[in-house]
């Protein structure tokens, strides 16, 4: 009997909005005061935070009134910002009911519950054919298997001529990968496949390729930037900014924050941003 549990429990726990916003708190800002921008510091599940998910979502090209969906949003850190930034009629679909629940909350706080929030399968999404502008997803589909139905299912979503985009977690060359990572504490979660595979797989699915760039080399200087940063803060005995790591991450946080630095040092894994187009009929 297979008695490993499904990927959703690897990201589930307890109050997660609450502990959040308590972070938020105790680094002096009111509760009722809280903006989407502070969020940003406890939001963001991906590599390099908030500046990526900024640049990421700008080169979308996303425009006032765009039907939007983030494909496996978590706590909704992105699909907030491409609401606020650009105005756009946005929807979250993710499989963990956990995270789906901390991103209502979190939209609630900061007056953003027209961002719509759907528990669902990124495989089998509860949306008609053609429903979307744009679709994106930020490190999703490395919890992900079968990455041909993934794009088979974004493309039965995305309008003819719409776009989709991708910054995700890939196989590098360098490796079996040093487990646990912040997306699988079990290898059989997860799923990472080379980044010409993966753009093969989207190109198959009738997503055109616009843009595919190795952003690996940033996020190694952000890690560096970061360490480097904590390193001075010891020294000087001041406090840490606040992170949503710990309670995203879990008791292994620190575990899982070495294991991204040595996979990406060693080339086990590499950082894809990729922007497609879906043809036209
Ligand atoms: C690392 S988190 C990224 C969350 C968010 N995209 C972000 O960058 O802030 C990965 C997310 O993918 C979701 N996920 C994994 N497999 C999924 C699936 N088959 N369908 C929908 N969501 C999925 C998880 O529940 C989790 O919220």
């Amino acid at each position: 009997m297979n008695d490993l549990p499904d990927v959703t429990s690897h990201y589930s726990s307890d109050g997660l909005a609450d502990r959040l916003i308590a972070i938020l708190e105790a680094s002096g800002i009111d509760r009722d005061s809280i903006t989407e921008a502070d969020l940003h510091s406890v939001d963001q599940m991906h590599l390099r935070g908030r500046t990526a998910a900024r640049e990421f979502l700008d080169s979308l090209d996303i425009r006032a009134g765009d039907k939007v969906l983030d494909v496996g949003c978590g706590l909704g850190g992105p699909a907030r910002m491409a609401a606020t930034r650009y105005d756009a009629d946005v929807t979250g679909i993710d499989l963990t009911e956990a995270l789906c629940d901390g991103a209502r909350q979190l939209n609630a706080l900061v007056g953003l519950d027209r961002v719509h929030i759907e528990q669902g399968d990124a495989l089998a999404m509860p949306f008609t054919d053609n429903s979307f502008d744009v679709i994106y997803t930020l490190h999703v589909s490395m919890n992900i298997a079968d990455k041909a139905g993934l794009y088979r299912e974004v493309t039965r979503v995305l309008k003819p001529g719409g776009r989709f985009g991708l910054y995700d977690v890939v196989a590098g060359s360098g490796g079996p990968i040093h487990m646990p990572v912040p997306w699988a504490t079990h290898s059989e979660h997860s799923h990472l496949i080379p980044s010409d595979a993966v753009e093969a797989a989207a190109n198959a699915a009738g997503l055109a390729t616009e843009r595919s760039e190795d952003q690996s080399a940033l996020v190694e200087t952000y890690l560096d930037n970061q360490r480097a940063a904590r390193q001075l803060r010891v020294e000087k005995g001041e406090p840490e900014p606040p992170t949503g790591a710990p309670v995203i991450m879990g008791e292994s946080f620190v575990q899982k924050q070495k294991h991204i630095y040595r996979n990406l040092k060693e080339g086990r894994i590499a950082v894809r941003l990729a922007i497609f187009k879906l043809k036209e009929d």
